[in-house]
């Protein structure tokens, strides 16, 4: 174990915080958290989470549900095509008849990145995989004190993992990146900070921005085409709607209301069905 691994083990692990889905070893409930909360925040996933899992407990469950129940158990929780994925993934689970517990099995799920490949072998099957989301790469940056490239970032987080505990090793550098080093950093906090090249020197550039896997803001919300796209999600969530009322609900005109209607369908998140639009496909 190197000495940084072990900072950050004495400084996280009195301090984890008590999350659902760290109590489970389960694939699934493990995938299911991480899709979440790749893109909702702690707050929401917490309480979304185990409603999830109460309607759909097992990839069998969730494939043998029509898609249109899944998006509408999904609501709310934003960018729709994770929830299409999910099910695209039980499915493959229960096609497979057991759930992948390698890397590459990982990948070949739907929606399943290296990222989330990663986070389900440490989470789930305790293995020795060094997981990179945007926090713990922007932790790596920061401590090399300049931009580093995708695979620079992995490199990094190889060569930290202690082997045999990646578990415990992964869930303490998330609560750093969303503690400690977050994008305003409390450096005075931080376990790093002696080791640290960056140390959230005011005259110095953040390396972290322009870092790979590291995101900047999130695009405005306002006006935006998810905005609209979230409209329409919301009212076919209550029930089928008339095609042409369609551009209306979105509050765009008929030109853009087809284009985003055309990307909706591509998606399979919406159908057209004699005249009418139905949620899945
Ligand atoms: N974000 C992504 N995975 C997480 C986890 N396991 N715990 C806390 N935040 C996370």
């Amino acid at each position: 174990m190197t000495a940084l691994t072990g900072a950050v083990l004495a400084w996280g692990v009195p301090r984890l915080r008590d999350l659902p889905w760290r109590h489970t070893r389960d694939p699934w409930e493990v995938l299911v958290s991480e899709v979440m909360l790749q893109q909702t925040q702690v707050a929401r996933v917490r309480d979304r989470w185990p409603r999830f899992l109460a309607r759909f407990p097992t990839p069998a469950a969730c494939a043998a549900a029509p898609l249109a129940d899944v998006l509408r158990e999904w609501h709310g929780l934003g960018y729709p095509r994770r929830a299409r994925n999910l099910h695209a993934a039980a499915a493959e689970v229960v096609h497979l008849g057991r759930f992948p517990d390698d890397l590459d099995g990982l990948l070949t799920l739907p929606g399943v990145g290296p990222y989330t490949a990663r986070a389900v072998l440490a989470f789930a099957f305790e293995r020795d995989a060094a997981v990179v989301d945007t926090n713990i790469a922007r932790i790596y940056a920061r401590l090399a004190g300049r931009r580093l490239t995708g695979r620079e970032v992995q490199q990094h987080a190889d060569a930290a993992l202690p082997v045999g505990d990646a578990w415990v090793w992964n869930q303490c550098l998330m609560d750093l990146g969303a503690v400690v080093c977050r994008p305003v950093p409390s450096c005075g906090d931080c376990p790093l900070a002696d080791r640290c090249a960056w140390r959230g020197s005011a005259d110095v550039a953040d390396p972290a921005l322009g870092s790979a896997g590291v995101s900047g803001r999130q695009a405005r919300f306002e006006g935006s085409d998810r905005q609209a796209r979230g409209r329409l999600m919301a009212a076919l969530v209550e029930g089928s709607l008339p095609l042409a009322a369609a551009a209306e609900v979105m509050g765009r005109d008929a030109l853009a209301a087809a284009r985003l209607l055309d990307g909706l369908v591509a998606d399979g998140l919406i159908a057209e069905r004699a005249g009418h639009l139905v949620l899945g496909a």
